[in-house]
């Protein structure tokens, strides 16, 4: 019997509480690069009535991009895609945050907007870092969003001699998401779909935990204090977004991206977490 089927790359907190939300009676399919992360998140969704079929998968690879794909088309046709994978800038290298958040998302949105069913949606997380960097110009905008994807990581603004250290290539990464995002719903639209990034903020998930842990940690924990919320968020304040855009309340939101940040981007421009010099 044919199904429909979610594609879910990343198998944290983020992923698990979006595909709570819109997984019920689907077939889930769950990839991560840590076969035992979408091991473990499978065996919990199961015990909870889902029905999750974990792969090993790295969003670095075109290849196994396709492989996810292929995995879920065995079951049925692809009607939804959440992306909550990614490396922050406390766990990675420049190259691998460029490979798997930059690259590997632009590769991921190409390779499911070739399949997705009719009325099919898709999700990819972003975040607030992409917001916080100064403006690109529109030039550098729409080499983000229109390079062919094999091209991307030879961009003249991605060699290393022009980013400063980790946290900035996220902050590349993360912007070319939301250009990504806006390229690709024009192609998505074509098959009558739609797909939408979210940007959240400081979320508390084990991403979040190695962020507050590693080198930047007063950083993010001073973040969270100073942002109009005062607290960090929850992965199921994200779900709630996520929810709105996927389901048919959403239906005229595609191309489109949503800080969820409890407002630290404003307090950063406008407030207290205003920089000394930008
Ligand atoms: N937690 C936050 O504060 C926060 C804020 C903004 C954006 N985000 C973004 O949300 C997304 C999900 O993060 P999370 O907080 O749920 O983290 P998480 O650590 O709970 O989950 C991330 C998952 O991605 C997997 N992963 C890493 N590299 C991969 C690869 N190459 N291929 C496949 N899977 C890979 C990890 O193994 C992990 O299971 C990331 O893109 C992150 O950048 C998180």
């Amino acid at each position: 019997m044919s199904r429909d089927v979610i594609l879910w790359a990343g198998a944290g907190q983020i992923g698990m509480a979006i595909t709570r939300r819109m997984g019920y009676g689907k077939k889930i399919i769950v990839g991560d690069k840590k076969k035992e992360n979408a091991q473990a998140i499978a065996k919990i969704m199961n015990e909870a009535g889902f029905d999750v079929v974990p792969i090993q998968m790295d969003l670095s690879s075109r290849e196994s991009i396709r492989g996810l794909i292929a995995e879920g088309q065995k079951y049925g046709e692809i009607s939804m895609l959440i992306n909550a994978a990614g490396v922050s800038p406390s766990q990675a290298p420049i190259e691998a945050i460029l490979k798997v958040d930059l690259y590997g998302t632009a590769v991921l949105l190409e390779e499911v907007g070739k399949v997705i069913a009719p009325g099919g949606v898709g999700v990819t997380i972003s975040s607030q870092s992409g917001h916080r960097m100064k403006q690109l110009t529109p030039q550098e905008d729409e080499l983000l969003a229109c390079t062919p994807a094999e091209e991307l990581l030879k961009l003249e603004m991605l060699q290393p001699e022009n980013i400063r250290d980790t946290l900035h290539a996220y902050q590349l990464a993360k912007r070319c998401n939301e250009k990504r995002v806006m390229a690709e719903s024009v192609r998505w639209g074509e098959k009558g779909a739609r797909i939408n990034s979210i940007s959240p903020g400081i979320i508390v998930t084990p991403l979040a935990i190695d962020e507050f842990n590693g080198p930047r940690g007063d950083f993010y924990k001073n973040m969270f204090a100073k942002c109009p919320a005062g607290r960090p968020g929850t992965a199921d304040e994200v779900a709630n977004v996520a929810e709105l855009l996927m389901s048919e309340k959403g239906a005229f939101i595609t191309g489109a991206d949503f800080l969820v940040d409890g407002g630290a981007t404003a307090s950063y421009f406008y407030g207290p977490l205003k920089p000394a010099e930008k």
